[in-house]
This record gives C-alpha cells, structure tokens and sequence, in this order.
C-alpha cells in the first residue's frame, strides 16, 4: 500500500504544543534485550502452561500516551488536570484525558484488577501496586515529542526496567508476577503530529511511518525480554475521524486521506506483530484493533446493543469557542473559554483527539471478546 502523494497530514497532535525540536534517535535497550531473551525462552514453555491452566493475569502495566494516561503528565504541563476534565469519572480533573475513564481502565476491567497506579503517584502506592503500574504519558511517541519533556516509549521502559532492578530485593515484581501480568503497549498517534509541527514533507512520510513501526516494535520485543507473556499493542485509530481534523467539515466527514495513511502504519504493524508472534512461537502479541473499532461505533453511532447512542458522532463534547482555544481553556481572568456538552454520555468524543468514557465504553464492548479469548480470563 501506498501514502498518497498529496497527503498532507494536518495538526492531530494530542495535547500538547511543540516547545522544542524532536530529534528521532532509535534503538537504545536493544542490545541489551537480546542477551535476556535466549535466557528467558528456557522457561517459556513450562510456564506458560500453568499460566493458561491456573492464573488469571493478576497485574497490568501500561506504556504509551494519553488514551492510556491515567495521571502521569504533571498538572502544569497538561488540560487533564483541568476543568472539565473528570467529570464524569473521577467526579473532578485527576489526570485522564477524558471526561472519566479511558482504555486502561476498561482493559483492566477485563483483567478484574483496579487500574493500575499512575507511575508518577507511586510513593502513594501501598497496596495498590499489586495491581501493576501505568508509564503512560499524554503526549508522548515512540520518538520524543515535545522535546525530553515527556518521556517516550523507550524511556517508559526504563523507568519500568529501573523499578524491577532497584527492587529486586524487596521484590516489588518478581519475574513470574510479569510472566502472569498483561503489558498494554497505546500509540495514538504522536509521533505523526510531531513530525508534521516539526516540518516532517508528505513524501518523507512514507519512510517516517516505518520508523515509527520499526521503533514500536522494538519497544515490544524489549517488553517482552523483560519477562511479559502477554502483550497488548494497538492499531492506529482513523486519525482522519478526529474531531480536529472533521472540523473542517463541521464534524460530518472523516478525511480518507489522513485514513489511508493510518492504515498504512496499521498493515506494517500487523506484519511487525506477525513476525513477533512467529518468533516467540507462542501467541504472545495482540493487535488490540482501535481503528476497526472506531470506525464500527461511529458508523452506528452508538454501541452495538442500542445502550449508548451518539447522534452526531464526530463532534466532540467540549470544544474551545474559536480556534485558538481548547476544552479547558481560561482566559487571563479565568473565564471559561470553551463549551461544554449537556450530556456527555451521548457523545462520542470528548475533546479535539479524545473519546469520552462512553466513547471508550462503545469500543471496548466491540473488542471486549476477542481481547478476551487472547488473555483467556
Ligand atoms: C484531508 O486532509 C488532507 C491533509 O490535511 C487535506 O489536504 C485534505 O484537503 C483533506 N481532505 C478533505 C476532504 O478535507
Ligand atoms: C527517548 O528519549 C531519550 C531521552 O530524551 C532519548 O535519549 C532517546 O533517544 C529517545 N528514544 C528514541 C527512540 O527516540
Ligand atoms: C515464521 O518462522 C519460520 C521459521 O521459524 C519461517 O520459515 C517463516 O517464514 C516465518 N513466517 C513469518 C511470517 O515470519
Ligand atoms: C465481554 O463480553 C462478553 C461476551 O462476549 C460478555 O458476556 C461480558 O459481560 C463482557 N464483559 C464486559 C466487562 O463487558
């Protein structure tokens, strides 16, 4: 498949604005994953048997951006901390860029653990660590973003690979915690909006989109050196659906331009997670399908039982009251510069790049069963 040659893509970028370069080195960590994996591939097939039989994944750890952020990014560099943010879950502003939960708070569900704790809150841990911990940060790539400001994917690792090191001793995860533990891998797009704010051309698009396949790749097969059986990545969602791309058309059409591009990066993907899988002989990589699942809900407007309906489903909940503003703007004397839906629960959309809570409700249910039969809880 290929990019369009006219594809330029426009502004999707999550959250943030660009204060500094993006420099895309790749790689770091690789080596090192090489040397566990011979290591770890000894025990694999002994203990995977016991994990199908007896244990139910009993923790989630979480790398990626802000549709798995659930409270890393701090509270001066993002609107998740803001009005309105929070609304609906957990009732005030608490980090999530929705309006209560997102993704990880659905695939926990599943798992039936608690959320996992945020990374960044993880001294107020005790007890709530036994349910893994989250390294997502809204914003962030597989490349750096908003310069080293927010952590990139590679970095999520290291502060993963820090914790399992440092508290080796007091054995805050063990290795079989991991091996019964789900990974959930959330790359929403990024590393995209990064390169096209940062002058990134159409026609380098065609091997940047690689890049960024290749550099997730690498990210999973280190996540998987580390000890995890059960690993989660997900497909790019129709980036051409996004609330700050149909504004355009006043919210009535996704921009099938921007669509083929992202499935462009979801077929190398597929191919990538395909090798993985062949490699580790057991089914350890799952492709968690946003961009099916998007399409499916907006295209029904609504969840596939007829529960959650959303009527206009490309227009987002809260919005800024011009183009210079954002869901939880305040101007100098702290008015509100943005509207806010009557009724969350019938949008899809939160924000310019976010799903509301029902938004994710809706996909999770059509996803629900086929994440099911691969962690087989
Ligand atoms: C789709 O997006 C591309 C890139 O931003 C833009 O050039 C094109 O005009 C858009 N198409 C429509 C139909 O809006
Ligand atoms: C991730 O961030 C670190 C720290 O800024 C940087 O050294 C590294 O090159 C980045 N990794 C990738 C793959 O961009
Ligand atoms: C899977 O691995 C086998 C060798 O182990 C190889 O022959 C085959 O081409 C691989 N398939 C893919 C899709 O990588
Ligand atoms: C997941 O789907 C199954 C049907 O496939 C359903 O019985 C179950 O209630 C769903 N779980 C959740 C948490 O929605």
């Amino acid at each position: 498949m290929e990019v369009p040659s006219n594809l330029f893509i426009s502004f999707f970028y999550c959250c943030f604005l660009f204060t500094s370069g993006y420099i895309g080195v790749e790689g770091s960590g690789h080596h090192h994953h090489r040397r566990r994996r011979h290591h770890h591939n000894h025990h694999e097939k002994h203990e995977i048997i016991s994990d199908y039989t007896s244990n139910k994944p009993s923790k989630l750890f979480v790398f990626g951006d802000s549709y798995a952020d659930t409270g890393n990014v701090r509270k001066s560099l993002g609107n998740s901390w803001k009005e309105p943010y929070g609304t609906t879950f957990p009732g005030k502003p608490a980090g999530r860029f929705s309006d209560g939960r997102v993704l990880t708070d659905y695939v926990a569900k599943l798992l039936g653990v608690k959320s996992p704790l945020a990374y960044t809150w993880m001294k107020l841990g005790g007890k709530k660590l036994r349910n893994g911990m989250n390294f997502a940060y809204g914003g962030s790539g597989v490349f750096n973003t908003v310069g080293t400001l927010l952590p990139n994917m590679t970095t999520q690792i290291d502060l993963f690979e820090k914790l399992l090191v440092d508290n080796h001793d007091s054995n805050l995860y063990t290795k079989s915690d991991l091996e019964s533990s789900v990974v959930l891998a959330c790359l929403s797009g990024n590393d995209y909006g990064a390169y096209v704010a940062t002058g990134g051309t159409v026609q380098g698009l065609q091997s940047f989109i690689p890049r960024v396949v290749n550099q997730l790749a690498v990210s999973l097969q280190r996540i998987h050196g580390l000890g995890a059986t059960k690993i989660v990545v997900t497909a790019l969602q129709p980036l051409g659906c996004l609330p700050r791309v149909t504004q355009m058309s006043s919210f009535q059409q996704c921009n099938s331009t921007l669509n083929l591009a992202v499935n462009y990066h979801n077929l190398l993907l597929q191919q990538a997670v395909d090798k993985l899988n062949n490699y580790t002989k057991t089914p350890t990589f799952f492709i968690l399908d946003l961009y099916n699942s998007f399409t499916t809900v907006l295209n029904q407007k609504g969840d596939y039982q007829g529960i959650l309906k959303f009527e206009t489903p490309l227009k987002p909940c809260c919005m800024g009251i011009s183009s210079e503003y954002f869901c939880g703007s305040v101007n100098g004397n702290g008015a509100k510069m943005y509207t806010v839906c009557s009724d969350p629960k019938s949008s899809f959309f939160w924000d310019s790049s976010h799903p509301t809570e029902a938004g994710w409700q809706a996909v999770y249910k059509t996803l629900n069963s086929s994440l099911e039969q691969f962690l087989q809880v």
